[in-house]
Formats: structure tokens, C-alpha cells, sequence
């Protein structure tokens, strides 16, 4: 028998027994002869002792930080003044009767357990930096939601079905990962972007009720909170309005912070998309403060300012947004006004305009532009109080609802307006169908969302049945009702400029599958990464990963990606160019 207990499970119960307990040792200090072991396991750390007299004294003396111990003792209490408080075990030690070292280390390159160190190199040597009881509890956290929401789903009729790795390219929008045929050569599988066709088979199979914890590939511009290959708590469910999935995302999302022991409060609160946009600046709002963007353009219309009066004149494709900062007028000085001013104009901002509510007067470079009745209508509009300041931003809409929306966060963090124990839930909906990016319309969510009024004249008015659930400014996961209808699918490729052919090659397996009778259906997938990192109040989602990617997709653990040798290549049928801009070929 290895041991009889871990290391941080030992408390004043215990003493006088013999224990056997391994690990590893996290600190070795000689003290006069007397030397002290912290024993580190997956529980936590004990103090182990050891002097002279003792017959481990010889092998003790050679352990060094993150050897690999095999220890037996009597468990006693710690003299008077010489517990610590900081350790569950700080009331007792082990004195050691025998000591072996079962392996040996090399001087590790990181201090298991400290934040500070570089992560490249942490996440070198992820093995070390996993040893910290910290990781450990994240990856308890992890696994103890994972079980719970199989439990959760289970109880509730859905059935977990594995979809495949090795697939098409599917339509979440990001790049695929591909994956080279050899028996096909120049043929290539697409790691899945998420499961989502597949769920939708899985309803068209008649499986009525779907989850799965699904790995997906998406090869994008990396965040704190995106990697390359994440999880997803995939659902899908047949029969069903959008009132039932949320219903089902609640009870689950309810359940899982309840292992935590949160308690919180169902239903969450809905907003349409356009209200977000407009009143926060963003779909995924972060409700835990207040800060909404007014319009004032009605103030302007007469400004003796041309641009402003012009945009204020044309708010169809213009906003002319104020935020108000309660009390805020002492809080920004000069150099945090000019902070302010250098944060927006990286995001397309012109200028950030400014009032000042003083001595009961309004103050500001912008005041010359109003007149007399524009400012009482502003003071009424925005309900201003001495003390107060209020940003502007006016132009384009979606560049002023970008930068107004960034700048409300940045002020709330400025400010520490932010609860970081408040969990504050929100399901946007009523997203519109399509978007105009890039030229071109797209689908907002994916194309197989469920449109709400296919016959609009113009496609930019089309909704959806789509909705989102944010967390703290997180999107934490989003789903759909699904189109289930064969005319109207092949409706929105059409006005997505996917021609019959393209529909066919890309997805005509779902078409087909459509025109067999297909159900009624939607679902949702929560991001596990996201979930996890919210919980466990982690700031990336690295920290929640085992093995995760750096922000430059590399995994610096294996060395991956890496070449491949000439023998593959040819297996494959493929060659690799010298380098991006030469043309010559290897
Ligand atoms: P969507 O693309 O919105 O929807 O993804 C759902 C959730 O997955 C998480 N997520 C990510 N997490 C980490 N890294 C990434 N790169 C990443 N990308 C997405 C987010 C997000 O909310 N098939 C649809 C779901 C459906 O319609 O049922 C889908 O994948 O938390
Ligand atoms: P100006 O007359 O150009 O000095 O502008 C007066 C104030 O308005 C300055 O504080 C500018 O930063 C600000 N400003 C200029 N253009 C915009 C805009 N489009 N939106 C918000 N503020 C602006």
C-alpha cells in the first residue's frame, strides 16, 4: 500500500497514528540539523520532520524540490506558536520513521503554484504548473461540471451521441482546420467548427433529444477567450419553440452554478439585439453596471456645428450617443480625459466630445456649438446633476455603438464599478437573420437558423429565431430554431448568393436530409471553456484548458504544429511551398 491517506486530509484526529503518504516535495529547508519537508499531493501539502536521530535522516537530507517521496510517520501536533495558519495541515506534521526516494527531479524551471511566472514557460512545462493544488481545482471544477450536466441532460431524456472529428467543413464562419486524405489524395476532411449539422441529423434521426460535450476546431484570431479547439455543451431538441430551449439552457446553467454554490435566479432577463446594440453599444452587454448610451441627437439638429448638425440630421445611418458618468466629473482628470480620447480613436472615433456638469453650469469644448434651449433639453434628456460628466460620440453607426460600447466598459473598469462576485445573466434575441459584412450579406448566426418573416423585401429587416446567453459581457453560448423547412432553406442561400450548385456540394446532405421529413427543432451550445473560466474567476480561458494553445495557435508542450517528413508528403500528395511569397515548390 502506497499510502493511507493524502497529504492534506491529516488533521489533529490523526495524531499519534502512523500515516504512509507520497508525493512530492514542495519545499526543503534544513534548519540546524532539523529538516522540514513540505509533502505536496493533489490534496494540498503537510509538513514532514525529520532530525537527526531518525533513520530517515540519511535519505531525507538528499530530497530536493519535486522529488517523488514514499514516506511513513506518527502524526503529532505542532509546538506551541509553531503552527500555520495558512495550511489546512498547519496544526500537525508527520515525524518521519522512514523516507524513500522513489524518483528523482531535475531543478524545476517554474515555482509550482506561482501566477507570475512567464506563461511561455509554464506552459512549457504545463505538467509542472498542473502540480499547483490551484490547477488542481480547476480541473475539479471542470470535471465535477461536466458530470453534472451529463447528469442533468440525463435526467431530463436527452441522449449523449459522439458526432465525428473527421468531417466537412461546416458553417460556423471561422477557418477549417484540414485534414489531408491519403487514400484521396487532394482530398481533405474538415475538423468540425461545431457539431451543429450533425445535431441536426441526430433531430431528422428521430432522437427527439441530443447533447454531447464536443470538441471544435476554429482556426481564428485567438483571444483570452478563444483557442483553436474548444468544447462545447452541445444540445439539440425536437418539438420545440425557443421558449423550450431556453427553458432547458436555464435549468442546466442553474445546476451547474449550484455546485459551486451559487444560487441564481431563472428566468433570466431577455433583450432584443437592437436594444443591446443601441443601449450598450454590443450583443454581449455586461449587465453588472449600469451606463447605457442615449441618444441626443435631437439636440444637435440645430448645432452651429456643420458635422454634428449633419450627423444629427441623418440618424438613419448615424448615432449621436451620450454616456453620462454619474458623480464622474472629479474622477476624470485631464490625463484620464485624454486616455479616454486615445482609446476611442483606435476604434474609429474622430474625437471625444465632452460636458462637464459644474457649479451649475454645463462646461466643455462642445457647449459653444448649443444653444440656450439645446442644453435644457440635453440637461432634461440625460436628467444631468452637478458632478456629472457625459461623453459624446457622434458619426457612422456602427463605428460610434462600437467605440461607445467599448468605452462604457473601459470607463466601469477605470472607475471599479464592477461587482466580481455578481453573476448577472442575459439572453439576447431577436437577432436579425442576416448581416452586410465584407460587401456581402451573411448570416448572422449560421444559415440554417430559422428565419422569422422570409418575405420581407429587404433581407437586412429579416429576423431570426436566434438568442444568445451572456454572462458578465461573456457570450457564453447561443443557439436557434433551426429551419426545418426545404423551401425556405434554400430561400435564404439564395439570398446569401449560394447557388443551387454550391448548396449542394457544400451542405446537400442536409438539403436531402430536409425533404425526408424533417421535425421541427433547435438547440444550443455554451461555450464549457467560457463556463469554466467564469466559475472557477479565471481571466482566460487557458487557465481552464489542460493543455492548451498560446495565442499564436502553437502548443508549446509538444512543439506542435511540426513538419512532416518528405514520406508523408508524398503519402498525402502534397507538397510545401519555400515560403509565402515564393512561388518555387519543395
Ligand atoms: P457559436 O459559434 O456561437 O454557436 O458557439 C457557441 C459557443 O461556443 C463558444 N466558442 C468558443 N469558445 C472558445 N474558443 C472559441 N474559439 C470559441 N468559439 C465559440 C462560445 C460560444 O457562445 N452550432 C452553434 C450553436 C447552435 O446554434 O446550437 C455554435 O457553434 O461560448
Ligand atoms: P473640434 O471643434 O474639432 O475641436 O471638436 C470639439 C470637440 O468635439 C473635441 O473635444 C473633439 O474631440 C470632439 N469631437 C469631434 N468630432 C467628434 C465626433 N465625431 N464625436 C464625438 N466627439 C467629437
Amino acid at each position: 500500500m502506497f499510502r493511507t491517506h493524502l497529504c492534506s486530509n491529516l488533521d489533529e484526529t490523526n495524531i499519534g497514528e502512523s500515516v504512509k503518504l507520497c508525493g512530492w516535495c514542495n519545499t526543503y529547508r534544513d534548519h540546524g540539523g532539523i529538516i522540514f519537508i513540505d509533502l505536496r499531493d493533489k490534496s494540498g501539502i503537510v509538513q514532514l520532520v525529520c532530525d537527526p536521530s531518525s533513520l530517515a535522516y540519511n535519505d531525507a537530507s538528499l530530497v530536493r524540490d519535486e522529488f517523488v517521496l514514499i514516506v511513513e510517520g506518527i502524526v503529532r501536533a505542532r509546538g506551541d506558536g509553531l503552527e500555520n495558519p495558512r495550511l489546512k495541515t498547519g496544526k500537525i506534521e508527520v515525524v518521519l520513521n522512514s523516507l524513500i526516494i522513489e524518483n528523482r527531479s531535475k531543478t524545476p524551471p517554474i515555482t509550482i503554484g506561482d501566477l507570475n511566472t512567464n506563461e511561455e514557460l509554464r506552459l512549457k512545462y504545463r505538467y509542472l504548473d498542473l502540480r499547483s493544488k490551484e490547477s488542481f481545482n480547476i480541473f475539479k471544477l471542470r470535471s465535477d461540471i461536466t458530470l453534472k450536466v451529463r447528469e442533468c441532460l440525463g435526467k431530463m431524456d436527452f441522449l449523449e451521441v459522439e458526432t465525428p472529428v473527421l468531417t466537412r467543413a461546416t458553417p460556423e464562419g471561422a477557418r477549417d482546420y484540414l485534414v489531408p486524405s491519403r487514400v484521396y489524395n487532394g482530398e481533405f476532411f474538415a475538423l468540425p467548427q461545431s457539431p451543429q449539422l450533425f445535431k441536426q441529423l441526430l433531430m431528422i434521426g428521430g432522437f427527439d433529444r441530443y447533447f454531447q460535450i464536443a470538441k471544435c476546431f476554429r482556426d481564428e484570431d485567438l483571444r483570452a477567450d478563444r483557442q483553436p479547439e474548444f468544447s462545447q455543451i452541445d444540445v439539440e431538441m425536437s418539438f420545440c419553440d425557443q421558449d423550450d430551449v431556453i427553458n432547458v439552457a436555464e435549468i442546466l446553467l442553474k445546476e451547474i452554478f449550484g455546485i459551486c454554490g451559487y444560487a441564481i435566479n431563472t428566468p433570466f432577463m431577455r433583450m432584443s439585439y437592437n436594444e443591446a446594440m443601441e443601449k450598450y453599444g454590443s450583443d454581449k452587454p455586461d449587465l453588472r453596471f449600469d451606463l447605457p448610451l442615449l441618444d441626443i441627437g435631437e439636440c444637435f439638429l440645430d448645432s452651429s456645428n456643420d458635422v454634428f448638425k449633419d450627423i444629427a440630421n441623418n440618424l438613419d445611418k448615424n448615432r449621436f450617443k451620450a454616456l453620462k458618468v454619474p458623480n464622474g466629473d472629479s474622477f476624470f482628470t485631464r490625463k484620464l480625459l485624454s486616455e479616454c480620447d486615445d482609446f476611442v480613436r483606435k476604434f474609429g472615433a474622430k474625437g471625444l466630445a465632452y460636458i462637464q456638469a459644474r457649479d451649475g453650469d454645463l462646461k466643455g469644448p462642445i457647449i459653444k456649438f448649443l444653444s440656450n434651449s439645446s442644453l435644457e433639453k440635453m440637461k432634461n434628456l440625460l436628467s444631468i446633476k452637478d458632478g456629472d460628466i457625459i461623453f459624446f460620440g457622434a458619426g457612422e453607426k456602427h463605428i460610434i455603438l462600437d467605440y461607445m460600447g467599448r468605452l462604457r466598459l473601459k470607463i466601469a473598469s477605470m472607475m471599479n464599478l464592477v461587482d466580481d462576485n455578481e453573476f448577472k445573466f442575459l439572453w439576447v434575441v431577436d437577432f436579425p437573420m442576416f448581416e452586410y459584412a465584407d460587401s456581402r450579406l451573411k448570416a448572422l448566426h449560421h444559415p440554417f437558423t430559422m428565419p422569422n418573416n422570409i418575405d420581407e423585401d429587404d433581407p437586412l429587416r429579416i429576423g431570426s429565431i436566434a438568442y444568445d446567453v451572456v454572462l458578465n459581457g461573456v457570450e457564453l453560448g447561443g443557439g436557434s430554431i433551426r429551419n426545418h423547412k426545404f423551401d425556405i432553406q434554400k430561400k435564404v442561400f439564395e439570398l446569401l448568393g449560394i447557388d443551387e450548385n454550391e448548396a449542394n456540394e457544400k451542405f446537400g446532405f442536409l438539403l436531402e436530409a430536409l425533404s425526408y421529413g424533417a421535425p421541427p427543432h433547435g438547440g444550443f451550445a455554451i461555450g464549457l471553456d467560457r463556463l469554466v473560466m467564469l466559475l472557477a474567476k479565471q481571466n482566460s480561458i487557458r487557465d481552464v484548458i489542460a493543455f492548451p494553445k498560446t495565442q499564436k495557435s502553437t502548443c508549446l508542450l509538444t512543439d506542435a504544429p511540426s513538419s512532416i517528413d518528405r514520406m508523408q508528403l508524398n503519402e498525402l500528395g502534397l507538397r510545401i511551398k519555400d515560403n509565402k511569397d515564393n512561388k518555387e515548390w519543395k
